[in-house]
């Protein structure tokens, strides 16, 4: 019986179910590599601010810690956003009649605070910690980015589920010593894998605990 099909249909058919399954495997990773662009996610993303606050000023270049604004950083879920009165410890001398710094001169005067954009958020139905994190080992910069280098304020990080899962799977590849909280590209040292298991253990963290759904959504 004469063949229906010429035998290198069967080469070409093969090719396209395997393009076809090619196909869909590449659309999926497309769709979750959109999903956890900048573009979704709105990270790297400079928003429009009352003041153009720059950190890379204030903390490179006049070396102002972080505490000094973001006041409850080590103690409570929220690390603090500065009052005026902060801003006019300096600025009721310096700059004090830049038109940059006007917002900030009306609000001290009026007693209405400034109303920053918040940059990181969170859904509501997650808890989220700044006290634990700080005290257990994990630097600003791991989740901030180099905020020392940041003239406007910007997300680094998608703060996906994700991302945070990526941390609490393996935090020794995160973790540092508690005196390099605030320190921002610091060359890694060269045993950094022991040192990062040892301190997982000095600390007492529990990996598997940090897994948990309940931990995040409770
Ligand atoms: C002189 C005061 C000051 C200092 C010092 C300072 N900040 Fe800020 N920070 C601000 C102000 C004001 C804002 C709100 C405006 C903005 O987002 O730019 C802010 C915003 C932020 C935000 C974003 C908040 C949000 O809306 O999500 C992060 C993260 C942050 N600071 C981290 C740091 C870190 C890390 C340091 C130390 C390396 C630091 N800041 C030092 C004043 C300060
Ligand atoms: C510890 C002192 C200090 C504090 C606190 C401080 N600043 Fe400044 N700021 C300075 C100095 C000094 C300069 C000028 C630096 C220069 O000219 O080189 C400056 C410059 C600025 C400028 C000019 C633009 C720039 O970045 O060069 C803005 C805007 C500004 N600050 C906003 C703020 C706001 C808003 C706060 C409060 C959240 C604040 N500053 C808190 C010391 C301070
Ligand atoms: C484990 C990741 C992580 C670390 C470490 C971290 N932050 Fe944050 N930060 C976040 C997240 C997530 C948010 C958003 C919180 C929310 O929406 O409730 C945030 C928000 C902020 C804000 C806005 C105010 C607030 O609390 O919501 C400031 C300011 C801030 N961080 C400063 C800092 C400073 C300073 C450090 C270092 C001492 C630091 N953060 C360390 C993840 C982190
Ligand atoms: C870079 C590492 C890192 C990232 C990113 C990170 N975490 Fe954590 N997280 C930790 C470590 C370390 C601990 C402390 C674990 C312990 O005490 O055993 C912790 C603890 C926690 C706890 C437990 C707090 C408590 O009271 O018991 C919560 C809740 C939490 N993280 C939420 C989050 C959320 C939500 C995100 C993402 C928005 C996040 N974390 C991102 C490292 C990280
Ligand atoms: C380390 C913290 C953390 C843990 C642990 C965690 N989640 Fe989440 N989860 C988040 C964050 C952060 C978001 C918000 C994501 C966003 O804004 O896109 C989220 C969002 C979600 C959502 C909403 C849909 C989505 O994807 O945005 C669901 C459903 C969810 N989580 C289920 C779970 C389940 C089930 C577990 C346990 C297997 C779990 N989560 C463990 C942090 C966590």
């Amino acid at each position: 019986m004469a063949q229906i099909f010429h035998p290198s249909m069967n080469t070409l058919s093969k090719a396209t179910i395997f393009g076809g399954l090619f196909l869909v495997a590449s659309l999926a990773f497309a769709w979750d590599r959109f999903n956890r662009s900048a573009y979704m996610t709105d990270a790297d993303v400079v928003r429009d601010q009352p003041v153009p606050f720059s950190h890379e000023h204030h903390v490179r270049g006049l070396g102002i810690d972080c505490r000094y604004c973001h006041t409850t950083v080590e103690q409570s879920a929220f690390a603090g956003i500065p009052a005026t009165e902060i801003c006019m410890n300096c600025h009721s001398q310096i700059w004090k009649d830049s038109p940059m710094l006007q917002p900030v001169r009306d609000s001290y005067r009026s007693g209405k605070p400034l109303k920053w954009t918040r940059v990181h958020d969170v859904p509501d139905f997650v808890y989220f910690n700044h006290s634990i994190h700080v005290a257990k080992g994990i630097g600003c910069e791991s989740c901030h980015g180099r905020v020392d280098q940041m003239p406007l304020m910007r997300r680094t990080q998608t703060l996906q589920m994700g991302w945070c899962l990526e941390c609490h799977a393996r935090p020794q590849e995160f973790i540092r010593d508690r005196k390099d909280i605030y320190e921002f590209g610091k060359p890694a040292r060269t045993d950094a894998r022991e040192h990062g298991q040892e301190l997982v253990k000095e600390y007492g963290i529990d990996k598997k605990q940090l897994q948990d759904c309940w931990i995040c959504h409770r």
